[in-house]
Formats: structure tokens, sequence, C-alpha cells
């Protein structure tokens, strides 16, 4: 079982102006595949590099979890930083999850190429962006947690073979 951390990015949220819809929907998938992960923790932040990258750190290295998923702050707008923190606290980027994210999104809409999601991993755990929007959680969630299940498997040691199931 793979706990999962939730950071929801969003100012307006953090302000208490706009109600978190990004953080229950990620909760509400993860539901789904309630044999392989649990919700274990979940905040929400300002739209600020640092506090989110102090949070990525803290799940990571001081709480145990295994799978970060942050939604928000991916975008154009000058307070878009989710990518940037991100990329502050990875060792080591994996592109191929943030590709397959987009594109199954583009095939949606054209639009899921302003995501500047990263991916990457910090020692034992995974740090994956989504973007903000319930819609954008819903259509690439639930298709890339079973993948990344095994990419935990391969990172923790829990499996070696890559064989494909
Ligand atoms: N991806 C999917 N699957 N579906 C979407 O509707 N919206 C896009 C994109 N990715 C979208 C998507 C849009 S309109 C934007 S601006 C970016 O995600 C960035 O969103 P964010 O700033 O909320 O992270």
């Amino acid at each position: 079982m793979y706990k999962v951390g939730i950071i929801t990015s969003s100012d307006k949220g953090s302000r208490g102006e706009r109600e978190d819809k990004g953080g229950p929907k990620i909760q509400e998938i993860v539901g789904r595949f309630a044999d392989d992960y649990e919700v274990a923790d979940y905040i929400m932040l300002p739209d600020d590099r640092y506090k989110l990258a102090d949070a990525m750190v803290d799940m990571a290295d001081n709480k145990g979890i295994d799978l970060i998923i942050t939604t928000g702050g991916t975008g154009f707008s000058k307070r878009d930083v989710t990518p940037e923190a991100t990329l502050d606290v990875i060792e080591r980027r994996t592109p191929g999850i943030s590709e397959a994210m987009r594109s199954i999104s583009l095939e949606i809409t054209m639009r899921a190429m302003l995501s500047r999601a990263e991916s990457g991993i910090r020692g034992d755990t995974l740090i994956v962006n989504l973007p903000g929007s319930p819609k954008a959680i819903e259509e690439v969630l639930g298709p890339i947690l079973p993948s990344l299940k095994h990419g935990l498997d391969i990172l923790q040691g829990r499996d070696a073979e890559c064989a494909r199931k």
C-alpha cells in the first residue's frame, strides 16, 4: 500500500476565497485504487515556490509519503510556480510521466499543451504535478495510477521485473 500526499497550489484556495475542488477530486480517484494507494496527507498552499518546495520535502523526507500529487499552478500565470518548486526538490526527472499525461490530454483539448507539469523522484518518493481543474485530474489521474504503482515498486525495490502485465 503506497501513501499518497496531496498538495493543492492555489492563492485563492489558501485564502479561503475559493473551494478546493482539485484536492477532493484526487482523493476520490485515488479511492478507486484502494488496493494499492491510500491518501495519508493533504494540504493547500498559496502559489509560493518555497512553501511548495518545503511541503514536498516534508512529505517525502519526514512523513514517509510515497507518491506526492500536486494540483494547480502548472500554467502560464506569473503566479504558477509548481513545476519550478518540483524541480527544486527532485533528484531525477521522470519526463515520461508528464509526457504521457500531456499525450492523453491532447486527445481531449489542445490546451493541454499549456500545462508545464513536471514529475520526478526524490529518494523513495515520486512527485507528480497535475493541472488544477477537476476535469483535467479526472482525465489523466486514473489512466496513469497503475503504471505509477509499477514505477514505485521498482523505485523501492519491491519488484525487479519489468515484464509487461
Ligand atoms: N489537461 C487536461 N487533461 N484537461 C484540461 O482541461 N486544461 C489545460 C491544461 N491541461 C486541461 C489540461 C489548461 S486550459 C491549462 S491553462 C493548463 O492545464 C494549466 O492548468 P493549471 O494552471 O491549473 O495547472
